[in-house]
């Protein structure tokens, strides 16, 4: 399976110019290498112009619809998106929920892209709060959330998971990433949830929450994590670049068997 590396630039930066530079970056900076797959997916506004500015790197949106067309103001469909060369679609990122993003409307979301071809990547993960309580507790909330999330799944083989535990993102107070080890577990479970609740289907999972050139690499070394998604470090060219040299070093080197911890 590829590792991936989705950039997620959130509502940044915030000038045309600015989104030129960082794509320019990207460009000549960001390394490719069979096996490792690289997503950059920038507020909506600047996707034309990283489709022209950066062509070998796959995009994605932060956010979408689930109508094709009509009165919809202020919306952006799936089939706008595919039209425009979009190949990814964010969904269900903690950002949205917090922002009023339920469940229904996310696995709405989810069969309209995926009915355009778009690939779609779910995010679940705990609150800081949820985090404090017992791993029952937790596999509770993210049940929920998958079971919900994939309730009108289309096509198994355009789903990825992320698991993004709130409380890791670099913009919580005190977000820091998660355990490498823990993380790992976490995914492993969800991998083993998915197959065993939605017909043997196994999406590839991410790790999200204050990734980082300095950290990739204890992610990347465990099989069960086929890659990251990038929020802050994904502002900085030669930050991102260094994760992306991770995935590059991991798809050569042999990872950490599935279960086993450090
Ligand atoms: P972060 O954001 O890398 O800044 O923690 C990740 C995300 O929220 O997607």
């Amino acid at each position: 399976m590829d590792k991936l590396v989705v950039a997620n630039w959130k509502m940044n930066p915030a000038s045309r110019a600015e989104a030129e530079t960082l794509a320019a970056g990207y460009r000549t900076q960001v390394p490719r290498a069979t096996g490792v797959q690289v997503v950059a997916c920038p507020p909506m506004p600047y996707l034309a112009l990283l489709h022209d500015l950066t062509p070998a790197i796959q995009l994605g949106a932060q956010d979408v619809f689930w109508e094709e067309s009509g009165a919809h103001t202020g919306a952006v469909s799936p089939l706008q998106l595919k039209n425009l060369g979009v190949s990814w679609v964010i969904l269900g990122h903690s950002e949205r929920r917090a922002a009023g993003e339920t469940d229904e409307n996310i696995s709405k979301k989810m069969e309209a892209a995926q009915m355009n071809s778009l690939r779609t990547i779910l995010c679940v993960g705990e609150s800081a709060e949820l985090h404090a309580q017992k791993a029952p507790a937790i596999e509770k909330f993210l049940h929920t959330q998958l079971d919900n999330g994939l309730a009108r799944l289309k096509d198994p083989s355009l789903l990825v998971i992320c698991y993004e535990p709130i409380w890791a993102i670099s913009a919580q107070s005190g977000g820091t990433p998660d355990d490498p080890a823990d993380a790992m577990d976490r995914i492993a479970h969800i991998k083993q949830y998915i197959a065993t609740k939605f017909n043997n289907i196994t999406p590839p999972v991410l790790y999200g929450g204050s990734v980082s050139a300095g950290n990739a690499h204890n992610f990347f070394k465990y099989a069960a994590i086929d890659g990251v998604l990038v929020g802050a470090a994904s502002l900085d060219a030669t930050a991102f670049k260094g994760i992306v040299q991770s995935a590059v070093n991991a798809v050569t080197a042999s990872p950490v068997a599935y279960l086993e911890k450090e």
